[in-house]
């Protein structure tokens, strides 16, 4: 797709995007790099990172760390500025999910997910502020519609992606002077993990296609584009918000399809 931001827009400028080495944060983390950024990601396995590190630039760098361990996930940003200076922008996306009922999750399964998606977000955050540029750092979490709108089988990211949202409210008042904090929710995306481990048949990915407005699924690079427009001077006082990049797939129900040329 053609990109609405000119290609030196994030010169000078240093990203790290925690859970950045697949899928859409990795999008991101391309997105930023293409734009001048010099970019750091991080997940739990190394040679992942090693490999999404190569095919964002020559000099981005790919980290092994746990967001559900806070000194880790510090350690890891630290290592960050020491490479690369403080920070300009942070992402905070990793997440975990599964399909379940609540009767099918011990305490262990739901916890999990909230440890990764909620505390991890908390721990990125709460371990950035003193390593990034301020005034004017950019702090992105990646949230999603379930933190709205309650999902069978998806108690555990429901109540962590809800937790995010709040959360992101919380940090843009406490630090609003100094850094924006912002989320975006994006819709479903093509080809990514999160798809497959949502809607892992034809019947789950059709009743997931119905609920969107737009009637196409999201790219990757669509999402990426949302994540510069809030790291951006565009969105200058912009901080608390949730950013919507669905296709309208949580306004409401679009069940009835295109209606664009009027009813017959
Ligand atoms: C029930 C399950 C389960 C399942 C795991 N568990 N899978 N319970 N049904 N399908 C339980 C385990 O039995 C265990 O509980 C507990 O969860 C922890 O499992 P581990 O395998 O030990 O955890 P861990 O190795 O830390 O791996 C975390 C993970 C894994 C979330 C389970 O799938 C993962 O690493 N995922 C990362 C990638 C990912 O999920 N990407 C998609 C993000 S998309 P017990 O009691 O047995 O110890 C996304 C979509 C957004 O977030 C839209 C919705 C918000
Ligand atoms: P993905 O490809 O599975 O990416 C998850 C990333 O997080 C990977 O880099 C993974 O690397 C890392 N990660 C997972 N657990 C971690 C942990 N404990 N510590 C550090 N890193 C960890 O997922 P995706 O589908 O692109 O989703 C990306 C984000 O978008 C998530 O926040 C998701 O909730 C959100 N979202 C996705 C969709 C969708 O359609 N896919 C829709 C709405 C919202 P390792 O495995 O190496 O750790």
């Amino acid at each position: 797709m053609t990109s609405a931001f000119r290609d030196n827009l994030l010169a000078g400028k240093t990203a790290f995007v925690a859970g950045g080495t697949s899928g859409i944060n990795l999008g991101i983390a391309k997105r930023f790099a293409e734009l001048g950024a010099r970019v750091a990601v991080a997940g739990r396995d190394p040679d992942k990172a090693q490999r999404a590190a190569a095919e964002i630039s020559h000099d981005a760098i790919g980290l092994s760390g746990d967001v559900r361990d806070y000194a880790a996930i510090r350690g890891v940003m630290e290592a960050v500025v020491d490479k690369f200076g403080p920070m300009d922008i942070v992402v905070s996306g990793a997440a975990g999910n599964f399909l379940a009922p609540v009767l099918g999750m011990s305490a262990n399964a739901f916890r999990t997910v909230v440890d990764i998606d909620l505390n991890g977000t908390f721990n990125v955050f709460r371990g950035c502020h003193d390593l990034l540029n301020r005034p004017g750092a950019s702090l992105i979490a990646i949230t999603a519609g379930q933190a709205i709108n309650a999902s069978a089988l998806q108690a555990h990211a429901c109540a962590a992606k809800a937790g995010i949202n709040q959360l992101i409210r919380v940090l843009a008042l406490e630090w609003g002077p100094e850094v924006r904090v912002n989320g975006i929710s994006p819709g479903p995306i093509a080809g990514t993990e999160g798809m497959a481990r949502l809607a892992p048949d034809a019947a789950t990915r059709q009743s997931h296609f119905d609920r969107i407005a737009m009637k196409r699924w999201g790219e990757i690079e669509e999402v990426a584009e949302s994540a510069v427009f809030l790291c951006s001077p565009a969105a200058g006082y912009i901080t608390g918000s949730i950013l919507d990049c669905d296709g309208g797939s949580q306004i409401g129900d679009a069940s009835r399809g295109d209606l664009s040329k009027g009813m017959a």
